[in-house]
């Protein structure tokens, strides 16, 4: 087998600031199957992780990638299919060419299939084998659901069927995309669906939040570091925050979005894993099942907000036309495939209570939304006012200290503390202690997608969603979710698209950090 280089340890030679960085891993031969692979997602995200990989170094010596979807290609009209579609994705320095697309290439293969033809899945299979003699990929398969939701269950039958849940010499791994069914009831039935077939440590459950590098840290943060746990708590903190905001609409997606709306979309998945990591007890060691033990177990401190008082937990809103970056852009409504009457929140903000000893009484503001003035996603923790003030102004503000968790768009930790302004006056202001992950270590951190991925090739299951905590958020979000689909808002739009959002959201909570 020819090898790899290694760009990684290429990188830390010649830049001082990765030094001490790990190696990362090199994982195990594998063929990775994509279901859907002629999608929107495989595209975009998964081919050009998976392409990277192998321009870093990190993929296995032995690995093939077969795409297994509706269009009709031959192997090579795929490879084809693939270059093509990296010219368009990948940055300019990282266009397939060369040997190392060469060698890239030639582990691409392609099975035209009808989901429900169990006849395609044994070509899977034949493939599979061929695989394994030609390219050493030792009977380890990872199956990939990048397909519309609605074919997961009817895919996994069909592995069963063809004998392709397992292998008599390898492992097999399913990674499930989001969103993990549409409400509880429906995740519960897919759940069946998978678990009748896999075993729970054979599920991958992608929440690619997760795989974002300051996502990963709010664990270090919190527990490698002394100084903010003694005061991650009822005593000290006042609120959090946690805010995932776009400035885009809803793109090519109104059709699936205007069935979902942001509170299956955003909060049921990426902003609830958020608040599990931000909430959750020490684990007691790093390992996978530790780590979502107290993910689960925080989740289920978390009370669903009483039928009763939904309206007085939550604000949801729907963008009208605006302005975005100085251009005019259209109203939800008038979005592709969106019902010109659409009931569907773009906006959702939601008040949770984490009934346990260190959180009681603490609110948890959760808030995302598509076409707010900037993208951004951030953790905010506000610690409670200072006791008693002897010093300053008496007109000078003396604000509460802020610990941001800024994971987009400039990814690192900022700290908000008061200080005296310099001269002769007892002039407080408040100013910013700055960490960013660029300047710190040097480095960009790599897509989501690489991370994952490679995490399921290597089999770690840390950074995926197991299913007890899929369930519980679905029970955490269903009592909206029902309220706001029975109840039609009549003030829809009742946001500008640009704007800080909906009026609601300001009564639900006045001190949103500005967008
Ligand atoms: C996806 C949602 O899960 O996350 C999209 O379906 C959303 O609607 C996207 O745009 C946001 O992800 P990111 O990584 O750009 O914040």
């Amino acid at each position: 087998m020819p090898s790899r280089p290694n760009r990684v340890l290429e990188e830390i030679a010649v830049n001082p600031l990765r030094a001490g960085l790990p190696e990362e891993g090199i994982t195990s031969p594998c063929s990775a199957v994509f279901f859907g692979a002629s999608g929107d997602l495989f595209k975009r995200m998964l081919l050009p992780a998976v392409y990277s990989m192998h321009l870093r170094g990190i993929l296995p010596t032995a690995f093939a990638l077969v795409g297994f979807a509706r269009t009709p290609y031959d192997d090579a009209a795929f490879r084809e299919y693939c270059r093509k579609q990296l010219d368009l994705f990948m940055p300019p320095d990282k266009k397939p060419q060369g040997p190392l697309w060469e060698d890239f290439a030639k582990r691409i293969s392609y099975v035209t299939a009808d989901f429900t033809d169990t006849r395609h899945f044994l070509a899977l299979k034949d493939r599979l084998a061929q695989n394994d003699a030609e390219f050493g990929t030792a009977g380890n398969h990872l199956f990939y659901l990048a397909t519309p939701p609605p074919v997961f269950p009817e895919i996994i039958k069909r592995l069963k069927e063809a004998g392709l849940d397992k292998d008599a010499n390898g492992w097999t791994r399913i990674v499930v995309e989001k969103p993990f069914g549409t409400d509880l009831d429906s995740a519960r039935k897919l759940q069946q669906a998978i678990e009748a077939v896999f075993p729970e440590n054979e599920i991958y459950r992608i929440d690619h939040y997760l795989g974002k590098e300051p996502v990963q840290d709010i664990i270090a943060l919190r527990f490698a570091n002394t100084i903010f746990e003694p005061i991650w708590n009822r005593n000290y903190v006042q609120n959090i925050q946690i805010t995932s905001a776009e400035s885009l609409g809803v793109e090519e997606r109104g059709g699936y979005y205007d069935s979902a709306g942001a509170l299956r979309d955003m909060i049921q998945n990426h902003v609830i894993n958020l608040l599990a990591l931000v909430a959750m007890e020490a684990p007691i060691s790093s390992h996978a099942d530790d780590i979502r033990n107290e993910k689960y177990k925080v989740l289920s401190a978390i009370r669903p907000p009483p039928y009763a008082d939904v309206w007085s937990l939550s604000a949801r809103g729907q963008y009208g036309p605006g302005t975005i970056d100085g251009g005019a852009v259209i109203g939800y409504r008038q979005e592709h495939d969106v019902a010109p009457d659409s009931n569907t929140e773009t906006f959702a903000a939601v008040k949770l209570f984490v009934e346990s000893w260190r959180w009681a009484g603490v609110p948890f503001y959760l808030r995302s939304g598509k076409r707010l003035p900037r993208k951004v996603s951030e953790i905010a923790v506000t610690f409670k006012p200072i006791p008693h003030r002897f010093y300053g102004e008496a007109t000078d503000r003396i604000e509460p200290n802020v610990l941001v968790i800024k994971i987009e768009p400039d990814e690192g930790v900022s700290m908000r503390f008061e200080a005296k302004v310099p001269g002769p006056k007892e002039h407080i202001r408040s100013v910013f202690m700055d960490f960013s992950y660029g300047t710190g270590f040097g480095v960009v951190s790599p897509p989501a997608y690489e991370r994952l991925i490679g995490d399921a090739i290597q089999g770690d299951q840390t950074l995926f969603t197991r299913w007890d905590a899929v369930e519980r958020a679905w029970e955490i979000v269903t009592p909206i979710l029902e309220v706001w689909q029975h109840t039609k808002d009549f003030t829809f739009p009742n946001y500008a698209a640009g704007s800080q959002g909906p009026q609601s959201a300001q009564h639900l909570f006045p001190d949103w950090r500005r967008l």
